[in-house]
């Protein structure tokens, strides 16, 4: 059984009501109830949210992506990530005892895991040195519109509070969060505003222009660079901008194989196209923009 967060900051996806949590799973005072998956997930995307049966990525592009991430070809972005939350959230951690966290379009779990035991470690250790009884507490919860992905995390990750739900409908109460992650996935800006606390944090993820460079010039003939426009999100400020770059060799067709099967990219490959990646096995640029939004007060 995972360890159940007793502030739940869940609301109710139907009528908006704070949601209690029970043994079985989730129930708000108009008696909608939401059970806890074997897994300990709760599902709180109602049908009408849903475009389509299966919404968001595939169990086989969540594993490919856990097998990629594990090996460790995305860490410097997960680390990146991490320095430039802990820093954001240091005057915060003084002086709560609990910080919490939303990963949005969290997939399979691995930022999302990654960054609640980088921040506890930091907070353990700030605690030791000065010699204080109380360690701030890091609840992390993530939410993915994919069954699978989220299925995958809470699998893996016991600990933390993962849900199916959409980002445009979060089920949460208002100002829930001290920091809320978005690596690549959608949102609305009002909606993480209103999830976030005041003075709270929004990091972002996006690709860079030369992001999977190699990989385009082989599909277009015309290929389009990604944008280095700041995206504006109403009622937060925007702080400051990181640029990540990379260039990832491939080791074995493996390799290369897992990563065309967790982009979307991937699946525009022709056969011809794709044998050809393989065979070469070509260095990949990975280019990353990390956003930082600091919540209005
Ligand atoms: C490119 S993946 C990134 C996943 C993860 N952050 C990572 O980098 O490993 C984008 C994620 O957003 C999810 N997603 C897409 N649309 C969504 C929506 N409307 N609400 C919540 N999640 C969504 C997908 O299922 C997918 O897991
Ligand atoms: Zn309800």
């Amino acid at each position: 059984m995972p360890l159940t967060d007793p502030l739940t900051h869940y609301r109710c996806p139907l009528c908006q009501l704070m949601l209690q949590s029970s043994p079985s799973g989730y129930q708000c005072a108009n008696r909608h109830q939401f059970d806890r998956a074997k897994e300990g997930y709760v599902n709180l995307l109602p049908v009408q949210q849903k475009k389509s049966l299966d919404p968001g990525d595939s169990a086989d592009m969540i594993q490919a992506r856990r097998r990629f991430l594990e090996a460790g070809f995305y860490q410097p972005l997960s680390d990146a990530v991490n320095q430039l939350l802990a820093t954001a959230l240091a005057d915060t951690a003084t002086f709560r005892q609990t910080i919490t966290l939303l990963d949005i379009g969290c997939g399979e779990g691995y930022y999302s895991h990654r960054l609640q035991n980088f921040l506890h470690t930091g907070c353990t250790q700030e605690a030791e040195t000065n010699a204080s009884d109380t360690t701030t507490q890091v609840s992390l919860y993530g939410i993915d519109i994919s069954k699978a992905a989220i299925k995958a995390a809470a699998k893996h990750y016991k600990q933390h509070q993962f849900a199916v739900a959409s980002s445009y409908h979060l089920p949460f109460m208002a100002e829930s969060f001290d920091s809320l992650l978005r690596i690549y996935a959608p949102s609305q800006s009002d909606e993480l505003a209103r999830v976030c606390k005041a003075k709270g944090w929004l990091c972002t993820v996006t690709p860079a222009p030369q992001h999977l460079f190699e990989l385009k010039q082989r599909i277009y003939q015309d290929v389009r660079l990604h944008s280095a426009d700041i995206t504006g999100e109403a009622g937060f400020c925007h702080q400051q901008r990181q640029q990540l770059s990379w260039r990832w060799q491939p080791e074995t067709t493996t390799q290369l194989e897992q990563l065309l099967q967790m982009i979307p990219l991937g699946y525009r490959l022709t056969p011809e196209v794709r044998q050809l990646l393989l065979t070469d096995l070509p260095a990949i640029t990975l280019d990353f923009y990390l956003d930082l939004y600091q919540r209005q007060g």
